[in-house]
């Protein structure tokens, strides 16, 4: 009875985690559908923690190490949440993820363990005479190699984010990568038809391996490839936790794991093709390391022309149609209300304004989409690049907010810059274009921007939300 139960809370588990991830797909629902899916889990966890009963009939038992542990992740989880600034969000994710990895590889390894110490070792299994030949120790080893390799490449990649860690190469490393994974893959062979005893040694030898190869695989990538490599390990850490329910035969777990290891696969996908390039290309590309090294990405060179507080008010209010470019900018000086207040003003004074949206702007996928919305900046308003592309040239001012690689040019004009072959916002085609920033800072890929040397821009220096609340006020007094 209360087995059937347990099946049932798993199942309902499974359909609140996939009703979670399509409300996900759009800002209005998303955060109900992330209280849903977060409803499933924990009616899942209780579920297991009190009506679990193995082939015996015993419960799980270790209470106390079980609320001990849920107690602290609890309040751990929480304050993190809670106090993290959106720029650090994929700082947080990373963490977080690793920390998924490092779940499904210790439990590979328990699992393993009990296996090799069962008392009638895995009779049942024995293929060919080779006990360890079977697909549990398979699926175990899987999990342990892909967990591992998660939580390490996490850990690098957290350390990375926050600027703990530097890229770190060395010549012919990616073969070494290439050699280090076949080897990994030839002892998990191997440890399926040797001695119980040695197939104990080999495993904790994978996970040493696995562990190394996780940090040089993520050791050489680029800064701002970060957020794919983080999608990507996001990705390998729920085909581990798959791996774990394909285990423990845990219909919640598998689909929990499938579910997150097929988002992060398509989220990978679309973020390389936003920035079309390759997977391969953002794994060993390096890409962001280029800068002060790589005269190509200097490039840009001349006068800048500055714009006053007052010329910007009276552009704009006398414009009859303004696009408005978030990017990073926006986010680290939190300045999306003001922004939103800018728009009514202009509104008000009978001009157009839309938003731009670059599939890439920020740090994370959809983080303008999520900024603007939390500012109620209406949906409609936002304008995917496709769609707002053609418009530039009928656009009287593009206002620049924080934005800079999705607007550099040279993306499509310089074979050599590290971007180039990257769709960018074609502001340059608008009558005139007013960038707001702090000074003249690179922006994440490190390099120059032509934009703002050209004859039609404008830079309006200081930081966004007081430039913003400053131009309101002068716009609102005009
Ligand atoms: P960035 O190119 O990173 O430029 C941001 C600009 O904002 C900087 O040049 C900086 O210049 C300015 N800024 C910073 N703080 C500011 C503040 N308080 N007020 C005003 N300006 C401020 O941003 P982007 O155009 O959004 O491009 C995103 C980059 O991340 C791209 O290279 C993209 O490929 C990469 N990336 C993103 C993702 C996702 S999923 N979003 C994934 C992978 C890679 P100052 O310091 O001079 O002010």
């Amino acid at each position: 009875m209360e087995t059937n139960l347990l099946e049932i809370i798993y199942l309902i588990g499974s359909i609140t985690f996939i009703l979670g991830l399509k409300m996900l797909s759009h800002p209005d629902s998303a955060r109900k559908g992330n209280l849903i899916a977060a409803a499933g889990m924990i009616t899942a966890i209780f579920g297991t923690i009190f009506l679990y009963h193995d082939v015996e009939g015993n419960s799980l038992g270790n209470y106390i190490w079980i609320f001990a542990a849920l107690i602290i992740g609890t309040v751990v989880g929480f304050y993190s949440a809670k106090k993290v600034q959106m720029t650090a969000m994929p700082e947080m994710v990373s963490l977080f993820n690793g920390m998924g990895g490092a779940c499904a590889a210790i439990i590979s390894i328990v699992e393993l363990n009990h296996f090799f110490h069962a008392p009638h070792p895995i009779e049942s299994f024995v293929t060919n005479g080779h006990p360890l030949l079977n697909g549990q120790v398979l699926i175990m080893s899987l999990g342990l190699i892909i967990g591992s390799v998660s939580f390490a490449g996490s850990m690098v990649a957290w350390g990375k984010l926050n600027g703990k860690v530097k890229d770190f190469s060395f010549p012919g490393q990616q073969f070494m990568n290439i050699g280090l994974m076949l080897a990994i893959l030839a002892l998990t062979v191997f440890m399926m038809f040797v001695d119980v005893e040695t197939a104990q040694m080999l495993m904790y030898v994978i996970f040493s391996l696995s562990l190394v190869y996780g940090v040089l695989f993520v050791f050489p990538i680029g800064g701002a490839d970060m957020p794919v490599v983080i999608s990507l390990l996001n990705s390998f850490t729920g085909v581990a936790a798959a791996c774990g329910g394909f285990l423990y035969s845990n219909s919640v777990m598998l689909t929990g794991g499938i579910l997150v290891g097929s988002a992060g696969t398509i989220l990978t996908i679309l973020m390389c093709k936003a920035m079309n390039r390759s997977l391969m290309n953002v794994i060993i590309g390096s890409f962001g390391g280029a800068s002060a090294s790589n005269p190509a990405a200097a490039g840009a060179a001349g006068d800048i022309r500055e714009i006053t507080m007052n010329d910007t008010a009276v552009l704009l209010s006398y414009s009859k149609s303004v696009v408005i470019v978030p990017g990073y900018g926006l986010a680290v000086a939190q300045a999306q209300h003001v922004c939103h207040e800018l728009e009514k003003t202009l509104e008000e004074k009978g001009v157009e304004v839309r938003y731009a949206i670059h599939p890439v702007a920020g740090r994370m996928p959809g983080h303008m989409n999520v900024l603007l919305a939390e500012a109620d900046v209406p949906y409609t308003k936002l304008l995917e690049m496709e769609e707002i592309n053609p418009e530039f040239p009928n656009t009287d001012v593009v206002l620049v907010i924080g934005a800079n690689d999705v607007v550099n040019p040279a993306a499509k004009r310089d074979p050599s810059s590290p971007i180039y072959g990257m769709p960018v916002l074609d502001v340059e085609l608008a009558a005139t274009t007013i960038v707001l920033k702090r000074g003249m800072a690179k922006g994440y890929a490190g390099i120059e921007n032509e934009l703002f040397y050209e004859p039609k821009t404008r830079m309006l220096f200081g930081d966004a939300k007081a430039t913003l609340q400053k131009l309101v006020a002068e716009i609102k007094a005009l």
